[in-house]
């Protein structure tokens, strides 16, 4: 197998305390939030949002309803919250969606009309989530953490620790972002927190299920 593939991987692990006096450089810290903006998306539609929450007061409010993130929130470097695209936002006819295609990924015209028949056809039949708020925010979700497992991996790749946190209670840390960071909860809802900064403990060896058992080969 490919070493150097690899070693980020095996780097990486889920940081449970972070050094407080180790702040991520700048350039180090935009270059984990463009492996998010590039991560790829169905349909090309980006369903996500990254809020980069340093201020102290703001991460309490946050700590507060996250049990899974106790000691990361407060010690880590950088803290994101991944908001992904509620229902909203999501219909073919949207606002985010129609000049998506049209500002975003530059369609014409005509391919903007096949293209939202084709998606509404998706989200309708094939799919058949279109009426299904919690189906479709699920489905944002799946996108968001594209996004977040590309900056997971990216920040390894510079030797920088990461935490995924989705230890929270769901309702109450909306309601906190709402009311603290001004998210505007009917387009969007958190789908998961991530840490970023450096150990100051070596982690433990890696526990997986075996290649056997995860893999399936049809020759
Ligand atoms: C989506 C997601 C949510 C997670 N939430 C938490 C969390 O709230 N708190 C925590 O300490 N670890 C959390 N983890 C870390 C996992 O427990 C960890 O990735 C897993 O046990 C494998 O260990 P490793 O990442 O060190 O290899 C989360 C991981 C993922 C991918």
């Amino acid at each position: 197998m490919n070493e150097t593939v690899l070693t980020p991987f095996l780097f990486r692990h889920a940081s449970k305390d972070f050094d407080p006096d180790r702040k991520i450089p700048e350039d180090q810290f935009l270059t984990i939030l463009e492996a998010g903006r590039l991560a790829p998306s169905s349909f090309g539609f980006e369903p996500w949002k990254f809020l980069i929450v340093q201020n102290p007061a703001l991460r309490a409010e946050l700590h507060r309803h996250t049990w899974g993130g106790k000691k990361q929130i407060p010690n880590c470097s950088h803290l994101v919250v991944y908001l992904a695209h509620k229902r909203p936002r999501l219909l073919p006819e949207s606002d985010y969606i129609q000049s998506s295609m049209r500002e975003v990924l530059q369609l014409p015209d005509d391919i903007i009309a096949l293209k939202t028949d084709y998606y509404g056809n998706f989200l309708r039949s094939d799919f058949g989530m279109i009426d299904n708020e919690m189906r479709l925010f699920e489905w944002s979700c799946r996108q968001a953490y594209i996004a977040l497992a590309n900056m997971m991996t990216a920040a390894a790749m510079m030797e920088i620790d990461s935490c995924a946190l989705e230890g929270f209670v769901e309702a109450d840390l909306n309601t906190a972002v709402k009311q603290h960071l001004q998210v505007d909860t009917d387009q969007f809802g958190v789908a998961c927190m991530c840490a970023f900064g450096y150990r100051v403990r070596p982690p433990r060896p890696k526990a997986r299920h075996s290649m056997e058992n995860v893999v399936r080969w049809y020759d």
